[in-house]
């Protein structure tokens, strides 16, 4: 062996010997892995809701601001040192948590169930549950969807428009930022069980509407999941 051939030789030993315990750390935090939120399934492809939800801004909605959410979300558990068992329970006593763990824990719920309500076979007038109760408490479908469009132009910044149900009674409220209608840190009057909602943040529409949210709040009603709304409401009723 010259010179050269031994120095070669030491090195790959030394890299290998290196190599151990770094091996050993990794197979340690395999068994560390902490219980964590996940991103949840998109329910159709990301240009599934085209012409009225580009496929840009489906991608980077998901992948990049619920995603954010998410993880930040976990980051913020992890770090309080709080093992949760659903987001809900979380956000029904959001007083009790810090701002990183209400914001992101809204924002995963939100977008979860943002997605669900829509869908590329979608739109037209509610079926079932749904279309009794909203006529019941707006008088007409078309008053109802008057109202929850008006509600969620005129949200002034960053929010979501809800139909929730609130002691049985069907109503429009809106949250800032990432508030959700579990929280109870919100008013009363906001205050219920989220049967649908709508995004009205601008990165939900700002690359194809730029600053027509109304062209949005439209669109919307083209691609609402009503399937999605009525098994909201049953289990609303439910808990
Ligand atoms: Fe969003």
């Amino acid at each position: 062996m010259n010179k050269r051939e031994f120095l070669k030789t030491s090195l790959i030993g030394s890299l290998g010997l290196m190599s151990i315990p770094a091996l050993g750390r990794n197979k340690i935090n395999l068994f560390k892995i902490p219980k964590e939120f996940k991103l949840p399934e998109l329910p159709y492809a990301y240009d599934a809701l085209e012409p009225y939800i580009d496929k840009e801004t489906m991608e980077i909605h998901y992948t990049k601001h619920h995603a954010g959410y998410t993880d930040k979300f976990n980051a913020a558990l992890h770090e309080a040192g709080i093992d949760a068992e659903n987001v809900r329970s979380i956000l029904q006593e959001a007083s009790k948590y810090n701002a990183a763990i209400v914001n992101n824990g809204g924002g995963f719920f939100n977008h979860r169930l943002y997605w669900k309500c829509l869908s590329p076979n979608g739109g037209g007038a509610p079926t079932g549950n749904a279309a009794s109760l909203i006529n019941r408490d707006f008088g007409s479908f078309e008053k109802f969807r008057e109202e929850f469009s008006s509600a969620a132009k005129t949200l002034f910044g960053s929010g979501w428009t809800w139909l929730i149900n609130q002691n049985g009674i069907l109503k429009i409220v809106t949250t800032s930022n990432q508030d959700n209608p579990f929280m109870d840190t919100l008013p009363s009057e906001q205050q219920g069980f989220p049967v649908l909602c709508l995004d009205v943040w601008e990165h939900a529409y700002y690359l194809k509407y730029q600053n027509r949210r109304a062209d949005y709040v439209e669109a919307f009603w083209n691609i609402v999941n009503w399937e999605t709304v009525n098994n909201k409401l049953k289990k609303s009723t439910e808990s």
